[in-house]
């Protein structure tokens, strides 16, 4: 007790604060996102996400080659691709915009881990995760064989994670299968979207990606915000699955769920700062409510200090620079 107690005693200079600072950032926990589109020498501005730019292959591997320099430890593709329909079927295409960025990157950064979102919804003519019946229901079951399709053209073009972000049920056992069935049982690992809420941030990415449903919403598949059993339910599910790495987002307002859900694996529990996370920050120091570096910086701490063992976030490339 006060007077005996006085913790200000170790947070009276910088070293004493370096000393006993309990959680320390650095690049190699972070993963940057990238949205890849068609095409050569392209670059496309994203008005709801200040700062990130849609890439075409060629200009992804500079991207990737800068981060890897900088000591980031891998990216995470998103594509846009040429042509949608309603099964998503430019989902696996070979030469689509993610394989093609997986082979860009692997030859101009060998060593970067490159992870590749697996998802209908950037394929879909009616932009959901998967496919949808006549009478307008999401359909689990009959999307996971366009998924593990996906899955196994990402692997073909030498991705190290794949990273399922539908929230089907049975996606992880499905992948993984068609994974081990072709070969790349001992080579590609899931990451799998397991904690994953129906959440207003993300905004920014589905403008960034034109993959807003033109109809109805994710909360049929995505976790209620309300529910932090469920999220944790569903983290050991992936894990049972057959999982590598589990993921919860959006990263700030899930905090509790990251803290218990590392507590009851021992898989990596990976966070994700979402693009409307990212954007917020932004917008608010342009706003010239804080400066942007700080408040970014703090917000990894503190997804961090939940017990994220690595990040997926916008400012990877910025955020390195920095600590270096
Ligand atoms: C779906 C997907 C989404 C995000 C990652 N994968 C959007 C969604 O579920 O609607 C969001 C990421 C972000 O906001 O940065 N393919």
């Amino acid at each position: 007790m006060f007077p005996e107690s006085r913790p200000r005693r170790l947070r009276r200079t910088p070293a004493l604060r370096a000393l006993v600072r309990e959680t320390a950032l650095a690049p190699s926990q972070l993963i940057l996102p990238i949205f890849v589109i068609p095409g050569e020498g392209k670059r496309e501005s994203i008005a709801a996400l200040p700062g990130v730019d849609r890439l075409s292959a060629d200009l992804a591997a500079e991207l990737a080659a800068e981060a890897a320099g900088l000591g980031v430890s891998g990216v995470l593709l998103f594509g846009l691709p040429q042509d949608k329909d309603a099964v998503g079927s430019s989902a696996w295409d070979q030469d689509g915009p993610v394989p093609e960025a997986v082979r860009a990157i692997r030859s101009a950064a060998p060593g970067l881990v490159i992870a590749t979102d697996v998802c209908l919804c950037q394929y879909t003519s009616h932009g959901h995760c998967g496919l949808v019946s006549t009478d307008g229901e999401i359909l689990n079951d009959a999307s996971l064989p366009g998924l593990a399709r996906a899955a196994v053209a990402h692997a073909r073009a030498g991705a190290d994670l794949v990273a399922p972000s539908d929230m089907f049920d049975g996606r992880v056992a499905a992948i993984r299968d068609a994974l081990d069935l072709e070969g790349y049982g001992e080579s590609v690992g899931i990451l799998a979207y397991s904690s994953k809420f129906a959440s207003s941030f993300y905004g920014p990415f589905r403008a960034a990606a034109g993959s807003t449903p033109t109809q109805g919403d994710r909360r049929s598949h995505q976790l209620d915000p309300a529910n932090r059993r469920e999220a944790i339910r569903e983290g050991l599910i992936d894990e049972e699955e057959g999982a590598d790495m589990l993921m919860v987002k959006p990263a700030l307002p899930s905090l509790d769920v990251i803290a218990d859900l590392s507590a009851e694996t021992d898989l990596p529990v990976l966070a994700y700062q979402v693009s409307g996370e990212y954007a917020m920050l932004k917008h608010a120091a342009a706003a010239g409510a804080f400066v942007f570096q700080a408040a970014l910086l703090e917000s990894l701490v503190a997804i961090r200090r939940a017990g994220a063992r690595a990040t997926i976030t916008y400012g990877a490339i910025d955020v390195a620079r920095w600590l270096a």
